[in-house]
Parts: structure tokens; sequence; C-alpha cells
């Protein structure tokens, strides 16, 4: 037997296989603020994994460049090139797949999803929306939320299921709302919050204590509540430092 034999056989015993970093594909439709937040969190080693693409539908989304800035492959898909939202989901597939992922985070992607794109992800695609779910699904949450006068606002991570933003919770943010706000601060405050919680979500998924299950989100085994795990409005604004920039 050859030495060079020998090695290999011996290295192939005793060495487990190799297990490469979890794979992410980031979805976005605009400014891209909170993939850069994934992006800070990869640079810092808090993601767990590594962003391998970014794509948008909306070719001049800022997003693109901030991926490209970071080194990331940035891919336009523009859905206005497609007949049908079935033929522009069906093309988002093979470019995803291309990739490999582990997971797939919706960033603002601004496009109600097909049947079949949903159930080819499921179970290993996150999203943030901007309100403590299931209040306020769909646009225009900031105004609404103000409109009623609520006490309380803020944002969720949810697995994306085939209910547009009714999926199971995985973690909110809570934010306190003051006579004083505005939709701009509000959403000021709420994208704060979002960049908060959603890395830690995604970092929580690839590490293999979140886990989609037809009952709901399990963290650690556990199934969560409907609302998920929760920050408090004290926390978040501690971690954020509100209220020292308040003062
Ligand atoms: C966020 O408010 C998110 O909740 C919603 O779309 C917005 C995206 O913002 N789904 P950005 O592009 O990450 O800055």
């Amino acid at each position: 037997m050859s030495s060079t034999e020998y090695s290999t056989d011996t290295l192939n015993d005793l060495t487990p296989d190799p297990v490469g970093a979890r794979r992410v594909v980031v979805l976005i439709s605009g400014s891209g603020s909170n993939l850069q937040a994934l992006i800070d969190a990869q640079q810092h080693d808090r993601l767990g994994g590594e962003i391998v693409a970014v794509i948008s539908n909306e070719p001049d989304a800022y997003g693109l460049k901030r991926a490209h800035e970071a080194g990331i492959e940035a891919v336009a898909l523009p859905h206005r090139e497609y007949d049908s939202r079935d033929a522009y989901d069906g093309a988002l597939i093979k470019v995803i797949e291309r990739h490999e992922p582990d997971l797939i985070v919706l960033a603002g992607f601004m496009r109600i999803l097909t049947p079949r794109f949903v159930q080819r992800f499921l179970g290993r695609m996150l999203n943030i929306h901007p309100s403590l779910l299931p209040a306020y699904q769909g646009l225009n949450t900031h105004a609404r939320a103000l409109a009623d006068g609520v006490a309380q606002h803020g944002c969720s991570v949810h697995f994306v299921t085939e209910e547009l933003d009714g999926g199971p919770v995985v973690l909110q943010a809570e934010l306190a709302v003051t006579a004083d706000d505005s939709v701009e601060t509000l959403k000021e405050k709420v994208h704060a919050r979002e960049h908060l919680i959603f890395p830690i979500a995604v970092h929580w998924f690839l590490e293999g204590r979140l886990q989609y299950t037809a009952e709901g989100a399990r963290m650690d085994g556990h199934l969560l509540p409907p609302h998920g795990m929760r920050l408090s409005h004290a926390d978040a604004a501690e971690e954020l430092d509100e209220e020292a920039n308040d003062a």
C-alpha cells in the first residue's frame, strides 16, 4: 500500500463530512437596509452563515449596490419581463436553486408569491414585516396603526406560508407609540428594530435552533406562542440607545 492510499483511507475513516457554511439567499425590492443589517451581522460573525446571493425584482434597487459592495453576487430579475406571476416565480425558483440555499430571506421583497413558490421553499423562508402580526398584515402598516391610535406597534419575523404575512411568527420587537409619533417616526423606529431582530432570527435558523412545523414555529424543540418571542419596548430601546438619543 502506498503512503498516499494509506493516508487517504485513514482520513476518510476519521474525518467527519465537512459541514459547509449555511447558505442564504436574500430577496429584495428596494433600499435593502435589512439586507445591510444581515451583511453587517455576517461580517461580525453573528449570522451563522453566508449570504451567497441577493436577488431583486427591481433592477434599480439600492440593495443590489449594497450586495455588490459587500462582494456578494447581485442578481436583477425584473418581473416586468415575464408574462405571468407563475412564469416569474418559475424563473426565480431556478435562480434561487442554482445557489443551493439552506435559507431564503425576504428582506423587503414586495411581491405576492405563488403557492408553487411557497411550497418549494416551505420551512426555510423567513420574512420581516413592519407590524406586530397578526395585526396589520399587508401594506401601510404605520399609517393604519396611527389611525387606530394603538399604544403598541413594532415588527415581526415570521416563516412564509401561502397566507400573506400569516405564517408562524418567530420573533417580534415592540415599540411604544407616543402622541408625537408620525408615519415617518414610526417607520424609522420600526426599521431600527427590524435591523436588530432579523439577524438574530436568521442566526437561530442557521444554527438549527428554529424550525417550522405544521403546528407553528419551534425554538429549541419548544412550540412558540402565536406571537413568537418578543423583545419589549424597553429592551429594544436600550439596545438601540433610543432613550439616550431622545434625551
Ligand atoms: C421593511 O420595513 C420590511 O419590514 C418590509 O419592507 C421594508 C424593507 O425595507 N417588508 P429595507 O429595503 O430593508 O430598507
